[in-house]
């Protein structure tokens, strides 16, 4: 399912977005910094500068709702 309450493949391991966004210490550049560094239970991705932008504008897009 997709949509603002959708789980990933981890499921309960892995924060929604949504929570994510809403975490106070979930700043851009925060989330640059994760995505740029391996995690152990998370895929290790390699996003271009573009993927990196629209990935953390869509996270960040979630804090209001
Ligand atoms: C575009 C894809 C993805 C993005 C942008 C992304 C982003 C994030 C972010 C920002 C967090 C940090 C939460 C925090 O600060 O506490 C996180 C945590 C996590 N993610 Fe992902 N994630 C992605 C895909 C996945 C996938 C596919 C999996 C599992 C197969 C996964 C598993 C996890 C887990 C288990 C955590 C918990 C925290 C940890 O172990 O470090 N993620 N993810």
């Amino acid at each position: 399912m997709i949509g603002p309450g959708a789980r990933g493949p981890a499921g309960d391991a892995a924060p929604p977005f949504a929570a994510v966004a809403a975490m106070p210490s979930t700043t851009e550049m925060s989330l640059r910094a994760f995505l740029q560094t391996p995690h152990a239970r998370m895929p290790d991705y390699r996003l271009t500068t573009a993927e990196l932008d629209g990935v953390v504008g869509w996270i960040l897009a979630q804090k209001s709702r």
